[in-house]
């Protein structure tokens, strides 16, 4: 045509749009990505790359992270969403943070043995597949708040990518053509799932166009009304229609009453270096700075020989086994968060660690004595040196399997993250007491640890990642590494990784990353050795507090992006 219509030339520029978006750019080798001016490293390249723009059209680091968090959703249905929670930890320029609580919430008609059968034994799934496993979700209201006090562009524009995203569609890459073969049996169970993420079993091929209408309406009606339309508007209609559907138990009273809380983040020392990270209802926060003080003074030994894992591990195992017994969402059942922090308390576990062999087997400790009365994920930095660090889920990957109907975003499965029985292990083989049991209107307790670094004021590292009840020991070994070690950003994400988390009693170890000398000596120390694919996918930055300069690295072990400016 001669003359085209202005949509038309809106549909073309909207295309374009998306295939540049789905360009590599040479800055985005698999290196230390170096940038003088923002940067933002996701689990997904075009979500990156949305960041970045967010960034040059003078968005701020929170702009960038909440649209980010949007195209996510769009383009990552793995872990990025609507219909799941996370948190977002963020420190300004100026010194000042705060940490969004966007966490799911028990529904009202939850009880503490809702997934027990008449003889109280857990019912298989129950927990993690279908309705029933869904919390009331907190993302949409925890991007909406971060945006509204925090945001300079406002929601309506830094919804934009997303929407266009869902709209135009973009090129479905190698990894998510991938990953949606692999969990088709769970994306098959329910027909709006399996109509969108499978097309019905003609599964989408690496490079095919991958268009979410749907999506697109519901994320539009966010954009225009606010997250009223999601809690109390046409998206909460469509929520509860898709619970009486498939038996869930969420009500429009359910998502009306809930609320992202603005909490303090949880603080730390190590090594002159200051530790911003997640309080309750995450147990990340607490489990990391518990193991940095017990390792703070104790010479590590070379970075993965059998030293470093030993004292390591031997941390990770007491933290792990405090978080069995102690931890729950602090608004509901009391915690001795204080205690648990303490170094006081950390410099007893220690001695312990010292003084008893590797295979001694170890319960929660006493931090009561130490207890004082006052208590996908997503990083960036902008030019002005705001920082945020955000993690968020949907549980395991496509959470529940349940896609809201005609909406087109699926619904998380966190209710998992609860104790559906005292003793019994949850989805990541981890044992919790009745202080995480669930109650309505309570957050599950959480191991999501986004975590931020300062030292003398200026902002060091921004980090955090994905990977259930290892998450924290990711976070943990990766700060280890740049901050004992001296590893620069991208040697630390990649490093091979172990994990402990008390029970099962198994020494994790990434297969092919640990010399067969060391495992050796491991096993004859008594560790159980288990070994595993790889563990979490950091998302890590780091700052030159002398010149400025951002460090951007995505883990390797997916398929992650640092993209800087
Ligand atoms: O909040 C938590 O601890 C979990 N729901 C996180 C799940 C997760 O990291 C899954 N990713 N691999």
């Amino acid at each position: 045509m001669l003359f085209p219509s202005k949509r038309s030339i809106w549909a073309v520029g909207a295309i374009l749009w998306v295939l540049g978006l789905a360009a590599p750019r040479p800055t985005e080798a698999f290196t230390t990505v170096a940038a003088r001016h923002g940067m933002v490293v996701s689990g997904e390249p075009i979500a990156s790359r949305v960041g970045v723009e967010i960034l040059k059209a003078g968005g701020n680091a929170v702009d960038a992270a909440v649209a980010v968090g949007f195209a996510l959703a769009v383009t990552h249905p793995f872990a990025g969403n609507l219909g799941g929670g996370g948190f977002m930890l963020i420190r300004l320029a100026n010194g000042r943070s705060t940490f969004i609580d966007y966490r799911e919430e028990a529904p009202g008609a939850a009880t503490p043995t809702m997934y027990l059968d008449a003889h109280g034994n857990i019912v298989p799934g129950l927990s993690t597949v279908g309705a029933l496993s869904v919390g009331v979700p907190g993302t949409v209201a925890g991007f909406a708040l971060a945006e509204k006090d925090y945001g300079r562009l406002g929601l309506k524009a830094v919804m934009q990518p997303a929407i266009r995203l869902a709209e135009q569609g973009f090129p479905v890459s190698y990894w998510l053509s991938r990953s949606l073969k692999l969990h088709a049996a769970l994306l098959s169970k329910f027909s709006e799932t399996r109509r969108i993420y499978l097309r019905n079993g003609n599964f989408y091929r690496p490079g095919e166009i991958f268009r979410q209408p749907e999506l697109a309406r519901t994320l539009k009606m966010i954009a225009d009304r606010g997250p009223q339309a999601f809690y109390r508007g046409p998206i909460a209609r469509q929520i509860v229609a898709t619970m009486r559907k498939y038996h869930g138990i969420i009500t429009l009273k359910d998502l009306a009453a809930y609320r992202a809380i603005v909490r303090k983040p949880l603080r730390g020392n190590f090594r002159g270096y200051n530790i911003l990270t997640a309080p309750s209802p995450s147990s990340g926060g607490v489990a990391l700075v518990e193991m940095l003080n017990i390792l703070a003074p104790l010479h590590l030994g070379p970075p993965n020989s059998y030293e470093s894992i030993h004292l390591i591990a031997e941390a990770m195992r007491r933290a792990y086994a405090d978080r069995a017994a102690y931890l729950g969402d602090t608004d509901f059942v009391s915690v001795p968060i204080a205690g648990l922090i303490s170094p006081a308390y950390a410099a007893k576990l220690r001695q312990e660690i010292l003084h008893s062999p590797p295979d001694a087997p170890i319960h929660a400790g006493n931090p009561l004595p130490f207890e004082h009365p006052n208590t996908t994920h997503i990083s960036v930095v902008d030019s002005a040196g705001n920082a945020v660090s955000n993690t968020f889920t949907l549980n395991n990957g496509y959470g529940s399997g349940v896609t809201v109907l005609k909406a087109g975003f699926l619904l998380n499965d966190e209710m998992d993250d609860f104790t559906s029985k005292p003793g019994a292990p949850n989805m990541y083989g981890l044992i919790q007491s009745q202080a995480n049991a669930i109650a309505p209107r309570k957050r599950p307790l959480s191991c999501m640890t986004p975590t931020i670094v300062t030292r003398s004021g200026k902002l060091r590292l921004v980090l955090g990642s994905p990977g259930g009840s290892t998450i924290m020991n990711t976070v943990l070994q990766v700060l280890l590494n740049v901050l004992v070690y001296k590893m620069d950003i991208r040697e630390a994400v990649t490093a091979p990784r172990f994990h402990d988390q008390w029970m099962p009693d198994k020494l994790y170890l990434e297969r092919w990353g640990f010399s067969a000398d060391t495992v050796s000596r491991l096993k004859a120390a008594g560790y159980k050795i288990a070994f595993r694919g790889p563990m979490g996918e950091c998302e890590a930055i780091e700052v030159d507090p002398k010149t400025g300069w951002k460090f951007g690295a995505a883990d390797p072990r997916s398929n992650g992006r640092a993209v800087g400016y």
